[in-house]
């Protein structure tokens, strides 16, 4: 990231919350759940799979973690009703799990076991690496009973490790991403380069390994490279997807569906918007620019 790119997500915090809201709206599918089947709707037509977020993490109160569930039963209900093709993403830490893990876990089961009794896949979302092992554990855990999945980042020195214990322990879904939080270099690749090998080192350890993943990415040189992977084990399309965020590249999911692949799109809603929209708008410090220039009126 250059200077002025730092400079200019450094700036985002003094920025009113009603302006970078409408920047950010590219992002979320709006507030309430009826903006996201209408999106999710469009999508669908379009030929794309979804993922259904309801924003929020990090959580510190019970009934917040409490109606976020109750938000996910209203999500899966919908989608059933609805007929959407698609699944849900959910944070534990949105669920109440850094409240108290007990507490975390049984609104988790309640959302897991909904999801069960209506047939839809639920994927649990990877957060910053006080939450890694914990995941991990709940996922497999649950992967016993039901049909979950489980992000994990590229950027982490250990993800390499976790994938191959969960793979020895049986069939493992994984969504691979690069990984969105600020981690400390002791555990953490920093380097372009670095992380790119590492994600293509775990993609092909997963492939070979007959796991299914979320291939998610929007970095072209990823996506070329894991395109030859496909190839190389002679995938058929059911064997794995690629996902991306809503907003982000509409050039290369149109690419990639022409490919003859399936595409899941990550459709976030609710009035938790802030900091899912700040992260986005900090990897990509160009739009954070337009923000902050529309601020300053230059
Ligand atoms: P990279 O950041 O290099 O971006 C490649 C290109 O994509 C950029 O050059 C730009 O053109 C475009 N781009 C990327 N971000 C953009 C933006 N915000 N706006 C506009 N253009 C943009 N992380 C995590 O820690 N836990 C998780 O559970 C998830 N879940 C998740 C689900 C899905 C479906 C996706 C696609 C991503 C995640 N992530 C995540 C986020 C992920 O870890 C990562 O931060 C982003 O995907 C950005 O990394 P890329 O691999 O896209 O590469």
């Amino acid at each position: 990231m250059s200077l002025f790119d730092r400079l200019v997500v450094a700036t985002l915090p003094f920025i009113p919350r009603v302006i970078v809201g409408k920047v950010a709206s590219q992002y979320i599918a709006g507030v309430t759940l009826a903006d996201a089947v209408n999106v999710v709707q469009r999508l669908n037509q379009q030929g794309l799979l979804t993922t259904i977020d309801v924003l929020g993490e990090f959580t510190d109160r019970r009934e917040e973690a409490e109606r976020s569930t109750d938000k996910y039963i209203e999500v899966l209900d919908t989608i059933v009703a609805e007929k959407l093709e698609g699944n849900i993403s959910v944070k534990l830490t949105a669920l109440g799990l850094s409240i108290d893990p007990r507490f975390g876990r049984t609104n988790l089961w309640r959302v897991v076991k909904s999801a069960a009794d209506r047939h839809i896949f639920v994927r649990i979302d990877m957060e910053d690496s006080p939450h890694t092992t914990e995941t991990l554990e709940i996922y497999d855990e649950l992967r016993r009973e039901f049909n979950v999945g489980v992000a994990v980042q590229a950027y982490l020195k250990r993800t390499m490790d976790d994938v191959i214990r969960l793979m020895a322990k049986g069939p493992a879904n994984f969504r691979l991403c690069k990984g969105i939080y600020v981690e400390p270099e002791e555990i953490a690749y920093k380097g372009r380069e670095e992380i790119r090998e590492n994600y293509m080192a775990l993609l092909d350890r997963m492939l070979a390994g007959g796991a299914y993943v979320g291939i998610a990415t929007h970095d072209e040189v990823l996506l070329n490279r894991s395109e030859e992977l496909i190839k190389k084990y002679r995938l058929t399309r059911e064997q794995y997807e690629f996902q991306m965020l809503l907003g982000v590249r509409h050039d290369l999911r149109r690419q990639l569906l022409s490919h003859g692949h399936r595409i899941r799109t990550y459709v976030p809603f609710g009035d938790a918007w802030y900091g899912y929209s700040t992260r986005r708008l900090k990897e990509n410090p160009q739009i954070a620019g337009y923000i902050v220039k529309s601020f300053f009126g230059k």
